[in-house]
């Protein structure tokens, strides 16, 4: 039982203020906020940017880092940075990054009939608040439907209804939430959308707090994007006549990509571990404190000025197979990675046409990210959306594209993706715990003994994991396996 007056939602950025979890640390900030040192010690340790205070060097391991080479580079591993059109990089203790292979990466070029146009200026007349206070909730709500916006975290759930639901709770206390902690591999575009467009997402971020009816606003920023963070904080200074009357809460990530599951970033905002919730109540109804709250993604917010100003009609009809833009994130063999923002719903072909092409023989892709598992280029000209990958037993999810080239162990693939899995769990559901663990260790016994005996139980293993866990993370985790071992057989075999 906390204490009355307790402040359990300051030790973690207190924690990092200090310098990161020590004895002295978390004793002091134990004194400061009434929250026992043992808590305090419980929370700190479960995040990788505040339980090392000392390494002075972090090297992504992420798929398109060690496509390009990151095991050669010394230092402690770290899950993917974000950095994946730079690989191969590094990150010091200022967060900041150390790149070994190139400059950030390709960009769609200046076109203002996108509603992103991350090639563009970043606009800062927030004519689309404006318009939006003149529709009114009902009105922003139902543009939002015309414009059969679905969120860019990964679920592609509908926009509107997350809105229309926490705008009719009976509790008046609400909050918005803008999860800007993008960790899925492979995946680095509200990274650029915090960088280029900041106004953009302050824009959509008001409009969604004016229609839901609420007047406190947290942006939970990935610890290792200080730059983004910073442009954002800027944005929001210059908007301030616009946007000031309302609350706006920056919080800092800590290094946790499972804090990107919306229940979980919610127990980290409050002060805890980030173990997400169990579902439901569902956030829109019981979510910060318990009040309604409204989660989306950078991707989706920064949408929402475009939908408003030019109508949700023509925001879906950008679309080809489903409504809209989407930002596609690229990287690994092809010869200009980067964020293209391109219709919903365009090819493999088309998307890589736009990097500039392929770099050596494509064999493999992952199309939304390390949950998404690997396909084979017979699917280069499949539609990249929602329902198409979904009905293949994939995703879009983040819409993190890699591309693999034919000199690509598919069993080494696996399991750089099985470390991240097993690296970033929770641990709070045991077929996630173990079974991350038990798919690592069969693909390393196997890729030493050649046997493929040695993977003869992964298919009970991923089927337990699907059942047992509580979340999107031990439910997909053994797929980069399964798939690859369904596509690639030949990469399976005795050796
Ligand atoms: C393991 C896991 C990690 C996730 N990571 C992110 C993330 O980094 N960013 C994000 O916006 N959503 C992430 N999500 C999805 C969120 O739970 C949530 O659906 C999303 O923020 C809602 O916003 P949207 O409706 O705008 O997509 C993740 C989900 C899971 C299961
Ligand atoms: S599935 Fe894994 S990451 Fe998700 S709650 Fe369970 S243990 Fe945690």
């Amino acid at each position: 039982m906390e204490k009355h007056g307790a402040q359990r939602h300051r030790i973690l950025a207190l924690l990092k203020e200090r310098g990161g979890l020590t004895r002295e640390n978390a004793a002091a900030v134990s004194r400061e906020t009434g929250i026992p040192e043992a808590d305090v010690f419980g929370a700190g340790a479960f995040y990788e940017l505040l339980s090392h205070p000392d390494v002075d060097r972090r090297v992504c391991q992420g798929l398109s880092c060690q496509l390009a080479g990151a095991s050669e580079i010394e230092g402690m591993g770290v899950s993917c940075l974000g950095q994946c059109d730079r690989a191969p990089v590094a990150i010091g203790k200022d967060l900041h990054v150390v790149h070994y292979g190139r400059a950030r990466g390709g960009i769609t070029p200046d076109d203002p009939s996108l509603p992103m146009n991350l090639g563009g200026e970043d606009r800062a007349d927030y004519a689309a608040l404006h318009k939006a206070r003149a529709l009114g909730t009902d009105g922003v709500i139902a543009e939002l439907k015309a414009s059969g916006l679905q969120g860019r975290g990964g679920a592609g759930f509908p926009a509107h209804l997350k809105w229309a639901s926490v705008a009719s709770q009976p509790e008046t206390e609400r909050y918005v939430v803008c999860n800007a902690d993008e960790g899925e591999p492979g995946t680095f575009k509200d990274r650029e959308v915090m960088l280029r467009r900041p106004h953009l997402l302050v824009e959509g971020l008001a409009i969604a707090a004016e229609a839901v009816g609420a007047k406190t606003l947290f942006v939970y920023v990935r610890g290792e994007f200080p730059e983004e963070r910073a442009s954002f904080e800027q944005a929001l200074d210059a908007a301030s006549e616009h946007v000031g009357h309302l609350d706006w809460r920056l919080i800092d990530g800590h290094g946790a990509y499972i804090c990107g599951e919306e229940t979980a970033l919610i127990e980290s905002i409050e002060g805890r571990r980030g173990m997400p919730r169990h579902k439901p109540p569902y956030p829109t109804v019981a979510g910060l404190w318990g009040k309604p709250t409204l989660m989306n993604n950078v991707e989706t917010l920064a949408c929402v000025p475009d939908i408003v100003l030019r109508g949700g009609q023509r925001f879906r009809d950008l679309g080809r197979t489903e409504a809209g833009t989407k930002l596609y994130c690229i990287s690994g063999h092809v010869q200009e990675p980067g964020v293209y923002e391109l219709p919903l719903g365009i090819t493999l072909t088309e998307l890589v046409e736009a990097a500039g092409g392929y770099l050596g023989t494509p064999r493999a892709f992952s199309p939304g990210g390390a949950s998404s598992g690997f396909l084979p280029m017979s699917f280069a000209d499949t539609p990249l959306d929602f329902g198409t990958l979904g009905k293949l037993g994939s995703m879009l999810g983040s819409a993190g594209v890699v591309v693999l080239d034919d000199s690509v162990d598919m069993a080494e693939a696996a399991r750089w993706q099985a470390v991240f899995y097993e690296d970033e769990s929770c641990g709070q559901c045991a077929p996630c715990r173990l079974g991350t663990q038990l798919v690592r260790k069969a693909l390393d016994t196997y890729l030493v003994s050649g046997d493929p005996a040695d993977l003869g139980h992964i298919d009970d293993v991923a089927w337990e994991m699907e059942e047992g866990s509580i979340c999107g993370l031990g439910m997909i985790a053994a797929l980069p396996l399964q798939t690859a071992r369904k596509h690639f057989p030949e990469d399976f075999g005795p050796r």
